[in-house]
């Protein structure tokens, strides 16, 4: 895994005396760790539980990603510890730094809030010094994330045979929108993508239009999945000793969060989808899954019902879910006891055709009390339901703070913000959470103690225009 070169020690006195070297350690050519027993494996580590460093400690990454989904990819993988090198165009940066600002001047919070805990360096990729450092990273990471637009990274020059060549370790991992196919080569935002993998056709009520959702199915679920082939191609590297390519298009990523829908498409050749309320109603089914509203989508029927409130509270709802095992408990809860026998309703298949009647009389109670009072006292008979929570609920809700799922951090120039931490939690790698860098704070840091560079040369770098945003002043005269 990657070194910084400043932990590289000397061989020899007349070693230590020479003037710093560029030090660029090829990432295969590192030592294999020690092998503390018999079978090869190391000893199980005495340190107390989330002392023994993060996960992916050792662990560098080239980020070359933008916008949402490759951001979303490696901030994970920095919260799990591995160092990421954020690299941006000078003087512009992600465009997302600039987008949705709230706070004039500073980093927006699309930017804070998907680039937290990296390290920001401003390389032109398309100069040739900016390249040369570029090679210089490749050389020292374990792998590259990119996420521009198809053919975007080749035109850099930086293809999969130049980058293998330079780092047989190298993993390469992309997000495109689409997998090889007639879509390849088109660019691709999260509500493409929504409906291209099947999502938007699927969501939304019967009589309405095709709707995207606002959880980011594409983009950060793409990213997501990302992570995965990362660290699964990581792990393959330990027995192979090469690096991989690792694709996901945000087509593929949608349709397999979809992937019930694709299960119900295939059902309907064998008739309706009776757990649909849309069956109970009597309405037919056509060649394609419909839109479900707020139908739970699984074999447990569920909706969404009004709690005291509704009427000014858009959020004063609660998610009930009418959930086989404790039928008798929610018909003494609502006031329905005669329905625990009542042929029309005692058995799970003789209540598909109802859905509609129950849940409107499961409603008429939850609308006499709060969508938390509801949510406690179903929760005693334990039945599966759960409050719908605004974001500012969510936003002031003290159990994520306690467990780093919401953090706030401080930023050096829009103040105090609220981020989304590591909802992964491990026990024996605590999340590392920080904020985002600045636009080339690390920029000659990385060039110094990463990659080796001296004084000199790092002022023959800045005045060559490959780390610094153009002059237009010159350009303009
Ligand atoms: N120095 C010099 N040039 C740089 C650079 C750097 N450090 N970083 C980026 N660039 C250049 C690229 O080389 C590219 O130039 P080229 O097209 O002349 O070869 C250009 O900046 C921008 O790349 P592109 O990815 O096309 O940006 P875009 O803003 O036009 O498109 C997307 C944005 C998201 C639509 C597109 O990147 C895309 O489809 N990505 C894949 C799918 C994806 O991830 N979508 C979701 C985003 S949340």
């Amino acid at each position: 895994m990657a070194t910084e070169s400043k932990r590289q020690k000397p061989k020899s006195r007349a070693a230590a005396k020479k003037p710093a070297r560029k030090v660029v350690k090829l990432a295969s050519a590192k030592k294999p760790a020690k092998k503390a027993n018999g079978n090869g494996l190391p000893k199980p580590s005495n340190k107390p539980y989330g002392q023994a460093g993060l996960a992916l400690q050792g662990v560098r990454i080239l980020d070359f990603t933008h916008v949402q989904s490759g951001p979303t990819c490696t901030q994970l993988l920095a919260y799990m510890g591995a160092d990421v090198i954020k690299v941006e165009r000078p003087g512009a940066g992600d465009i997302t730094r600039g987008q949705l600002r709230d706070v004039p001047g500073a980093d927006s919070l699309y930017f804070t809030m998907l680039n937290g805990s990296k390290r920001s360096i401003t390389i032109d990729s398309k100069h040739p010094k900016g390249m040369d450092i570029l090679n210089r990273l490749i050389k020292t990471c374990d792998i590259l994330v990119e996420n521009f637009a198809p053919g975007a990274l080749d035109r850099m020059g930086l293809t999969w045979e130049y980058i293998h060549k330079l780092n047989p370790r190298m993993i390469v991992a992309s997000v495109k929108g689409f997998g090889p196919g007639p879509y390849e080569d088109c660019k691709v935002y999260e509500n493409v993508a929504q409906c291209a993998g099947g999502a938007a056709s699927t969501t939304g009520f019967r009589e309405g239009p095709p709707l995207v959702t606002s959880a980011q199915i594409g983009d950060s679920g793409t990213g997501l999945h990302l992570a995965l082939g990362i660290v699964s191609a990581l792990y393959q590297r330990i027995r192979t000793g090469r690096g991989q390519r690792v694709l996901c298009a945000m087509q593929d990523g949608v349709l397999n969060l979809t992937r019930v829908k694709l299960r119900d498409q295939q059902r309907l050749a064998h008739g309706p989808l009776t757990e649909y309320s849309q069956f109970g109603e009597g309405v037919p089914f056509g060649v394609a899954v419909p839109r479900a509203g707020n139908d739970s989508g699984g074999g447990q029927p569920g909706w969404i019902v009004k709690c005291r409130g509704w009427e000014s509270d858009p959020d004063a709802y609660l998610y009930f879910i009418t959930q086989a095992p404790v039928w008798n408990e929610i018909c003494d809860v609502i006031g329905e006891p005669g329905w625990k026998t009542d042929p029309d309703f005692a058995t799970p298949k003789a209540r598909l055709p109802r859905l509609k009647q129950i849940f409107a009389r499961i409603e008429q109670f939850t609308m006499t009390m709060t969508k938390f009072e509801a949510m406690d006292l179903f929760n005693k008979h334990d039945v599966p339901c759960g409050p719908i929570l605004s974001m500012k609920e969510i936003a002031e809700e003290q159990s994520l703070r306690a467990t780093g799922t919401v953090v706030e951090v401080d930023h050096p120039t829009r103040g105090k913000y609220l981020t989304v931490g590591n909802p992964v939690k491990l026990s024996d790698s605590p999340a590392d959470v920080r904020r985002s860098p600045l636009l080339g704070e690390h920029t000659e840091e990385i060039l110094s103690k990463v990659l080796g560079y001296n004084g000199a040369q790092i002022a023959e770098i800045k005045a060559s225009g490959a780390i610094t945003a153009p002059d237009k002043s010159k350009a303009a005269a």
